[in-house]
């Protein structure tokens, strides 16, 4: 079997193309869409992150701004910046990126966060907007990879078994929700999962999202199956690569997504589309 690779690249470059045909349209009516990003403290890898999503925003026409503020930042400050910004008509998405330094409290911070503005979907009204089938935001980086699953025509995936690996707020746990909603028959394993490979080779669907490499390899999969890899890991040579086994499971997976060029793209475009929505909203 020929296993098909799921391009996040190219996808995320013609949901580009549509979020700045939106953007265009909003322009006309003198709206300019804007994006605040919050960084607090210096971790190394959010530095990299908030300035490519800085940078993917304004390739596509959205303003983004960019607020830096030293790890020591009280959280009485912060929850202010957050309502101004919230008060703030010409800020329509708000992005406090993750993690924060120990001394602020992650739930209190995002809770803050208006949820018209709750670009991110990390906000527990977007959460239960989710999971009641409401309109909301939908966490960017499931919401990509549901993407990726339409890409290849999997739009309605009644009748197929799903696993997700991983169980966090931020991935896992929506996925597993936006994979239910798309009528899958969704397994959730995780650290406390007594035999993850009795679940995987069931499934005609996994996504990875345990934070651990090669946690899937060829013997777990199901001959045919699509595996979407949402992990970030270094290998032993120091090179990027996801949670799956990638040369292994390609020579039994039907689709595979690789690592680099895979959901990462997916997960900043989505936060493209959710900010435009924003905006439309904002503006209707
Ligand atoms: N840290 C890691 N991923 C994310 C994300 O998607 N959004 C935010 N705000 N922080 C993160």
């Amino acid at each position: 079997m020929t296993v098909q690779l799921i391009d996040g690249n190219a996808l995320a470059a013609q949901i580009r193309a549509e979020v700045a045909g939106r953007t265009a349209a909003l322009k006309a009516r003198g709206i300019q869409p804007h994006l605040a990003i919050i960084l607090v403290g210096d971790n190394p890898a959010s530095q990299v992150y908030v300035k490519s999503k800085a940078a993917d925003s304004e390739q596509t026409g959205l303003k983004a701004t960019l607020e830096r503020y030293p790890a020591s930042l009280p959280e009485s400050a912060l929850l202010e910046r957050i309502a101004a910004l919230n008060a703030d008509a010409g800020v329509h998405g708000i992005l406090v990126q993750l993690p924060l330094p120990a001394h602020l409290n992650a739930s209190r911070v995002i809770e803050a966060i208006a949820p018209e503005k709750d670009v991110d979907g990390f906000h527990i009204a977007s959460a239960g907007a989710l999971m009641t089938g409401q309109p909301g935001f939908r966490p960017c980086t499931p919401y990509g990879c549901m993407k990726m699953l339409q890409s290849i025509g999997m739009n309605d995936l009644r009748g197929k078994n799903a696993v997700v690996i991983g169980r966090s707020n931020i991935v896992g746990k929506p996925m597993a929700l936006m994979l239910l909603a798309a009528n899958a028959t969704v397994t959730v394993c995780h650290s406390g999962t007594a035999s993850l490979a009795a679940f995987t080779r069931q499934a005609d669907v996994i996504v990875a999202a345990a934070g651990q490499r090669k946690v899937l390899t060829a013997g777990m999969v199901k001959p045919g199956a699509v595996v979407i890899d949402v992990g970030m890991n270094r290998d032993e040579n120091g090179k990027l690569c996801g949670d799956v086994d990638f040369e292994g499971v390609r020579q039994v997976a039907g689709w595979i997504t690789p690592v680099p060029g895979g959901v990462g793209p997916m997960t900043r475009a989505m936060l493209l589309v959710n900010t435009i929505e924003a905006a439309e909203r904002a503006s209707q």
